[in-house]
């Protein structure tokens, strides 16, 4: 841990709007500072720097948080690099105290923990034959599994806990890498059960956190660990300390499954990773910008990939990868490919991967007849807000081609190019003086406000006793709450208790909800009475959420017991069923 007095001077003296404007060019804009949000990709900005509460926050994505989690989230560092980094900064000496090292050895001792975890799956792997079958069945090789650390978690509530305890691991430990997770009643049970283990390490081939499978088609199909101290998951890809170890061209393959990634290794093409099933992040890409300069996505081809495929890919083109798009033909994934068709097929369709902006024109024909004119035009509008922000000689190239191909005039397309870009300036001019630009573009769900609401109404010395007397920890819902509940109850009555609990955060994750419950703003409620309702309105919506959770668990049970024909089993979750919406109604 680092000295709370050290932590406040990192912060007062590296000032959050000159960090951030280190990287993203900021506009004042009344008492704040706002820019391009360097979290998601957008053309319009609203991110948005507040100097007098040291905070940032994005309208667009609902990304927040104080310079520490800035500098953690855009370099790519934990807690105590990106401290040392921004002391560094303000030529601020961090005394190597026992408190320091303490720290280093919580993190040694986690990583330890993992390491105890990924063993205790690989032994179960060997000694489960079906297990062992399932992996061999889709062509995994010995050598690969061993490679890749793959496991087994049995099926059983504890066989993980017990094995852990046994090494002197704590609970607490074993929760706060979400190998464990805690059930109504406060008892901790194995996250992973009848699952095989994909161990997922970062570039310094350190297990950082789990992805499990089912061995059938239950759902759902993979479960990973949650973000913890250790797994930044928007800041590592699968695979990536596999790819860069014998990286011979500066390019990498992005694929999204574990199979993926796991199947074209096998098969001796090594430069690739996985995103796993998510959006690429600035963090991610920043990563790979130390390792490539080239990128070929290769998603699925549904719906769902291609959409994935369009939306990671301005922010790597952002970091300047050239981007090339690569289509599996037949519907199939890159692991299904290369088992039936081999390597040498996929290698050829690495070859003949296209360029993204070739791609995205060959997208934007889609649906549109061409001979007519208005399918025309709406082309080329489409083709403008792609090539909007090329550089002038790429963006002649394309036109030539495209009037080539659409017989309109170049000067006809640039004309209507134009157009487009001054109707686009339009849009943005005026920014942030605008009502708009304060309006929240990302949603959530209501039991989400109605945690915040809570928790802000802790800060309220008022109701600070009416919450606490009727609402417990448990009560809510993400992690990071109850680790705020906790901490405001923890500096409830001591001096400077705001900063005291941000400080206290244990990860960048509580930091922006802690931002969110600081930011909020409730209606000032005249009397007490009002504050009791609001309150009890919160708790209802959280526990809607949880029986609606639970509604939905126990159709899906109820659908597995009908179609495997055990009637009495489904007949008895019916009835709870039944109870439940009774619940629901009220
Ligand atoms: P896919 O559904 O494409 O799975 O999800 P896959 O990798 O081809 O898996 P197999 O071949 O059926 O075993 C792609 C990735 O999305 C994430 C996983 O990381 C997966 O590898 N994912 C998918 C989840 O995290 N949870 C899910 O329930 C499904
Ligand atoms: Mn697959």
């Amino acid at each position: 841990m680092i000295p709370e007095d050290i932590l406040e001077r990192i912060k007062n003296e590296n000032d959050i709007v000159d960090v951030i404007s280190e990287t993203v060019r900021l506009k004042r804009a009344g008492r704040n500072y706002s820019g391009l949000c360097p979290f998601h990709n957008e053309k319009t900005p609203s991110f948005s720097v507040s100097s007098d509460k040291q905070i940032f926050k994005c309208f667009g994505c609902g990304e927040a948080g104080n310079v520490i989690t800035f500098v953690m989230k855009t370099k790519n560092m934990n807690f105590p690099e990106a401290c040392e980094f921004l002391a560094k900064r303000a030529n601020i000496e961090i005394q190597q105290s026992t408190n320091s090292s303490k720290e280093k050895e919580s993190y040694g001792r986690l990583y330890k923990l993992n390491v105890e975890a990924a063993r205790f799956f690989f032994s179960n792997l060997q000694n489960t034959k079906e297990a062992k079958a399932y992996f061999i069945r889709r062509g995994i090789s010995e050598q690969t599994i061993r490679r890749f650390g793959l496991g087994y978690a049995l099926d059983g509530w504890n066989s993980l806990m017990n094995y852990l305890k046994k090494r002197g691991y704590t609970e607490l430990d074993m929760l706060s890498l979400g190998l464990v997770a805690k059930s109504e009643k406060n008892n901790c049970y194995d996250r992973f059960r009848n699952r095989v283990i994909f161990p997922v390490f970062n570039t310094q081939g350190k297990v950082i956190g789990f992805g499990g499978r089912v061995l059938d088609d239950s759902k759902p199909k993979y479960l990973n660990s949650p973000e913890t101290k250790l797994f930044n998951k928007g800041y590592n890809l699968y695979g990536l300390n596999f790819a860069i170890k014998n990286l011979k061209e500066r390019s990498l393959i992005i694929v999204e499954g574990y199979m993926d990634c796991i199947s074209l290794h096998q098969y001796g093409i090594t430069n690739v990773v996985a995103s796993l099933g998510t959006a690429l992040t600035q963090g991610q890409a920043k990563l790979m910008r130390k390792y490539v300069d080239e990128v070929i996505i290769s998603y699925d081809a549904d719906v769902a990939g291609q959409l994935a495929t369009l939306r990671g890919l301005d922010i790597l083109r952002k970091e300047g990868f050239s981007v090339k798009v690569l289509t599996v033909p037949q519907g199939k994934d890159p692991d299904e490919f290369i088992k039936s068709n081999g390597k040498e097929a996929f290698l050829r369709l690495v070859e003949n991967a296209v360029p993204l902006i070739d791609y995205r024109i060959t997208r934007a024909k889609e649906g549109l007849n061409l001979k007519e004119n208005e399918g025309l035009i709406e082309y080329i509008k489409r083709i403008t807000e792609i090539l909007i922000d090329l550089d002038p000689v790429e963006k002649d190239v394309y036109i030539k081609r495209i009037s080539e191909e659409t017989k309109i005039k170049e000067q006809s397309i640039y004309d209507l190019f134009n157009k487009e870009l001054k109707n686009n300036m339009k849009n943005s001019d005026g920014m942030n003086t605008s009502q708009e630009f304060r309006q929240k573009l990302y949603i959530e769900p209501s039991y989400v406000k109605a945690e915040r609401t809570i928790l802000h109404l802790m800060l309220v010395e008022e109701t600070f006793e009416y919450i606490t007397e009727g609402f417990s920890k448990d009560d809510f819902i993400r992690e990071e709450c109850k680790e705020l509940y906790n901490l405001i109850i923890k500096f409830h009555g001591e001096e400077n208790n705001l900063k005291k609990i941000e400080n206290n955060c244990l990860n960048s994750e509580t930091v922006k909800e802690w931002i969110n419950i600081t930011d909020l703003k409730i209606l000032q409620q005249e009397d007490r009475e009002k504050f009791v309702k609001l309150i009890e309105d919160c708790k209802k919506e959280i526990t809607n959420f949880k029986i609606e959770e639970l509604r939905k668990d126990i159709m899906s049970k109820i659908k597995e017991f009908e179609s495997k024909g055990m009637l009495e089993e489904s007949i008895k979750l019916a009835e709870e069923l039944m109870q439940i919406e009774k619940q629901l109604a009220k």
